[in-house]
């Protein structure tokens, strides 16, 4: 397979980002909606990652078009130096180093615009992203019963961690967690088998 490339997310790929990620969200078995967004959302989306400081990283296939995606963004109801990942690559892509080169892009960005956290969701069923994730140095933080519902049926789903030693040192905030988190039943302080 020819070489893909990774780039800065920008309006030029704003088609095919959204036709990929539609075709991820039907699968229907990772992101936590069945179906992709309209295209003036998505480029709504890539501006507001730019204008916002956010780390937005697209995986670029030879025919110029977007095959992935990787951005990290905050979420206003949690400190400001916490970041939220999402990643999703085209079936075709998918085990080759991409997923992880791609992420591991977005993540150096993220280090240095301030971020000392990076957070995400991952169905509990999705093993390949959770051992990609392990790889990266995530660890699982929270399980959550029923924490996403997709079409009606419900899935458990692990919250995954990745810490500055800054963050690692002092801990985080239970208390603004768990308002994020109403449903979490467990916190670890280090990773959960
Ligand atoms: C999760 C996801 C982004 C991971 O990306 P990926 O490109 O498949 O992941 P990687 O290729 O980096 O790693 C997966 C496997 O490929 C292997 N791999 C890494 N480099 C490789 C290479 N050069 N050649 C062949 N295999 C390689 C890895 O070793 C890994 O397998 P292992 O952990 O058993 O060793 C991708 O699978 C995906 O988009 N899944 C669907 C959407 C999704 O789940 N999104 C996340 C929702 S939380």
């Amino acid at each position: 397979m020819d070489e893909l490339k990774i780039v800065r997310s920008s309006e030029k790929y704003a088609a095919s980002y959204c036709e990929t990620f539609d075709e991820v969200a039907k699968e229907g078995k990772f992101l936590s909606i069945s179906g992709g967004y309209p295209l003036e959302d998505i480029i709504r989306f890539i501006r507001g990652c730019r204008d916002c400081g956010y780390p937005q990283f697209l995986l670029i296939a030879p025919d110029d078009r977007a095959v992935g995606w990787c951005d990290i963004v905050r979420r206003c109801d949690e400190p400001d130096d916490v970041g939220f990942l999402g990643v999703g690559i085209a079936a075709r892509y998918r085990g080759m180093g991409w997923g992880a080169r791609l992420m591991t892009a977005t993540i150096d960005d993220a280090r240095k615009r301030g971020f000392n956290e990076i957070r995400l969701e991952v169905r509990a069923s999705n093993y390949n992203a959770i051992r990609t994730y392990t790889r990266l140095g995530f660890v699982k933080i929270a399980y959550q019963t029923d924490g996403v519902v997709t079409d009606g049926v419900a899935e458990d789903i692990w919250v995954m961690s990745l810490y500055s030693r800054r963050v690692r040192s002092e801990g985080f905030d239970r208390e603004t967690f768990f308002r994020r988190f109403p449903k979490t039943e467990f916190v670890f302080r280090k990773s959960v088998k």
